[in-house]
């Protein structure tokens, strides 16, 4: 069954330096998931810590807050058939050394935190993050 499903992505701070946006870009629009909003944002750790909520104990997280608030990255919308499940397989593995060829971190990344972009992991995460980051969407269609 077709259904229009949204999830939260975002192009991180290390490919806007790197200059991947619009390649990061089309991979997504060639797959057909369609823009619903985007925005280009330097975040502070208060939505840091808000949108790593379950990573924050983690050891790895200060150097993570440190870097996704290291200077701007792209935050958007993405609206799909299992758009969730979609933009995870197309950003691949989180260890860009493991990611598979083919995958965005696959391609172009070869680290566990300079990882290029963010997708949200299921339909909850997604309705959850994008009210976090794009409140003005939250009641939009599809219920998310
Ligand atoms: P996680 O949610 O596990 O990965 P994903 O982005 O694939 O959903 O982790 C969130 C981010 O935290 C991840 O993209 C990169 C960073 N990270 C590290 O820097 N070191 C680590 O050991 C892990 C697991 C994640
Ligand atoms: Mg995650």
């Amino acid at each position: 069954m077709t259904e229009a499903q949204r999830t939260l992505v975002l192009i991180k701070p290390d490919a806007v330096a790197r200059g991947l946006v619009g390649t990061i870009l089309e991979r997504y629009e060639r797959k057909s998931l369609r823009i619903v909003a985007l925005e280009l944002r330097t975040i502070d750790a208060a939505l840091s810590d808000a949108h790593y909520a379950e990573h924050l104990e983690r050891a790895f997280y200060p150097d993570l807050r440190d870097f996704i608030t290291s200077g701007p990255l792209v935050a958007l919308v993405l609206e799909g058939d299992q758009a969730v499940e979609a933009v995870r397989g197309l950003n691949g593995a989180t260890d860009g050394r493991k990611a598979a060829p083919g995958t965005i971190r696959g391609d172009w990344a070869l680290s566990n935190q300079l990882n290029l972009v963010h997708g949200s992991d299921s339909p909850e995460s997604a309705a959850r993050e994008i009210a976090l980051w794009f409140p003005s969407l939250a009641s939009g269609p599809g219920g998310q």
